[in-house]
């Protein structure tokens, strides 16, 4: 099985391109050096160069992200804007984009990493939730463009990748008590490249984040 995890240098895609091997794939694991996403001609150059290296493409994790920065509502600028919107929602259009006709020769899986925020109206980070959400949607926009040859996926993490002196903290937060890790996301997209008769849905992978009485009023 062949594999590019795009955001493969963070936190998250790094964890994920590593469980990947360890399963038995070929990964491509890409970071900014590589491309930038949110660029149509980067993407496709990306996509196209991975396909070529490994032989064509069954699985595309999209785990390219930025922005994600606190700002109270006077400062956020026209560059917070683009750095949020431009990895994580254009990203995710042209990366799709290229890689379409890729997966639908393999009937494979686009994965968008998605994040709670597409669902919460966090104050701090105005543009990382609205593209956040855009994001969710385009999971959904691009399951019905892919089909039916190939299958559109998002999972939403919950506090996966943490600072150590957050995890206490953020561990409370969850219904579980605990923070997740990006195994935890790895172990959700080897459920989806099995899953045939799922598409167009996101899993949230949270440990119970959402749910929970305690971050009611909090901000991560
Ligand atoms: N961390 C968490 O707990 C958590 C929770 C929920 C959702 N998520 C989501 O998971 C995704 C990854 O988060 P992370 O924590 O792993 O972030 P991270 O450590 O900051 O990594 C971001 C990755 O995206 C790449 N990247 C950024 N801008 C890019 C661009 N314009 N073009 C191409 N690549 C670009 C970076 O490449 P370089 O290394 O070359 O800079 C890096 O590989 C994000 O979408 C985030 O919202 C994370």
């Amino acid at each position: 099985m062949r594999a590019l995890v795009t955001g493969g240098t963070g936190r998250v895609g790094s964890g994920i391109a590593r469980r990947l091997e360890a399963e038995g794939y070929r990964v491509l694991a890409a970071g900014r050096r590589d491309g930038d996403l949110s660029r149509a001609v980067d993407a496709r150059a990306l996509v196209e160069r991975a396909a070529t290296e490994l032989g064509g493409l069954d699985l595309v994790v999209h785990a390219a992200g930025d922005g994600f920065v606190p700002r109270v509502l006077e400062d956020v600028t026209e560059e917070d804007w683009d750095a949020a919107l431009g990895a994580t929602a254009k990203g995710s259009f042209f990366v799709g984009q290229a890689a379409a006709s890729h997966l639908r020769a393999s009937r494979g899986l686009l994965v968008l990493i998605e994040d709670v925020a597409a669902y919460q109206p966090w104050v701090s980070f105005a543009p990382h939730c609205a593209a956040k959400a855009a994001q969710a949607m385009l999971t959904r926009v691009l399951a019905r463009a892919l089909a039916p040859e190939a299958r559109v996926c998002g999972i939403a993490p919950g506090p996966v990748a943490v600072e150590p002196d957050e995890v206490e903290r953020r561990a409370a937060e969850t219904l579980l008590g605990r923070v997740g890790s990006p195994d935890d996301v790895a172990d959700a997209i080897l459920y989806l490249a099995r899953a045939d008769f799922v598409t167009g849905t996101s899993l949230v992978v949270d440990g119970g984040w959402l749910l929970s009485e305690t971050r009611r009023q909090r901000e991560p």
